[in-house]
């Protein structure tokens, strides 16, 4: 399938999804939403593929929702069409792990977006920011309920209210990324980081991220309930089997997915 903002390339297991619209920066544009939310869908349903990156250039993952697109919007537009809401709906319906290679500027939706993601891996040039403040709006992809709940209140109200830029090392050290590395080696990482999770068995993955993501959606209480539900019932899969012989019999687990 060809995009016109986006570059798809699908080899050992996983599928590479690359934003690419250099001469705005990865602005997210409806052209380029719809685009990823089909390719993220079609990458779901695609039984070759077992995990996913996305990524944009060394200088943007992106620097935001396009504002040349939104400028001249008004209220009923927005409110009727559910501006962004569909596309990323799309995303969060995604089954399989998405990681964020994050480059350069992750501005407004950008920093949205790689927020949506499963986690974040981010080069020493990466720049996080919610600059909303500065256009007279606010973030309106999850920015100001998912970023208060990466790095805390305090943080999350400085970076929307002043709307200034965190560093690669920052946002490590506050917990919106999971680690940073050198630039150069951001793809690489990141593709290994991919590979491992795609040798995995894709049951287990898969009820790793619904229980991860029921901590953001439920009690304490539930989430612990729903955690060892899972844990139970993958006693029934060929996979805990298999992956406990393989410990006991000191040799690689060879998961079938079922
Ligand atoms: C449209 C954008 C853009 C954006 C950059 N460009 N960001 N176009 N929407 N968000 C375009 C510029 O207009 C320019 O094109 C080209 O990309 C290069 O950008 P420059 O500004 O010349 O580059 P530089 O000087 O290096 O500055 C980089 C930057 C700056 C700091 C990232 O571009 C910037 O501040 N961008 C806006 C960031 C922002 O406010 N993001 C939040 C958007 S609101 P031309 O053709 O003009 O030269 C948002 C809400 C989300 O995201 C909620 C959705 C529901």
């Amino acid at each position: 399938m060809a995009y016109e903002t986006l570059i798809v390339d699908i080899s050992d297991h996983i599928a590479l999804i690359r934003l690419n619209r250099p001469e705005a920066l990865n602005a997210l544009n409806s052209t380029l939403l719809g685009e990823l939310a089909q390719a993220l869908t079609e990458a779901d349903r695609n039984d070759k593929v077992r995990c996913i990156v996305l990524t944009g250039s060394e200088k943007a993952f992106a620097a935001g929702a396009d504002i040349k697109e939104m400028a001249d919007k008004g209220f009923v537009e927005m409110f009727q069409e559910d501006f962004f809401a569909p596309e990323t709906e799309a995303l969060l319906r995604v089954r399989k792990p998405i990681i964020a290679a994050v480059s350069g500027y992750a501005l407004g939706g950008g920093c949205e977006l790689a927020m949506m993601c499963d986690f974040i891996i981010a080069s020493d040039t990466a720049k996080f920011g919610q600059p909303e403040i500065n256009l007279g709006v606010v973030a309106g992809i999850g920015g100001t309920q998912r970023l208060t709940r990466f790095v805390g209140k305090s943080k999350a109200m400085d970076m929307h209210l002043t709307g200034r830029f965190m560093d690669a090392e920052e946002a490590e050290r506050s917990g919106l990324v999971s680690r940073v590395v050198p630039a150069k080696k951001l793809m690489e990482e990141t593709m290994a980081a991919a590979a491992r999770i795609a040798e995995k068995s894709q049951i287990t993955v898969k009820v790793v991220k619904e229980a991860v993501n029921r901590s953001y959606e439920t009690t304490l209480r539930e989430g612990l309930l729903f955690e060892r539900r899972v844990f139970h019932m993958l006693f029934s899969t060929e996979d805990q089997k298999e992956g406990m012989s393989a410990f006991q019999e000191k040799r690689t687990a060879q998961f079938r997915d079922r």
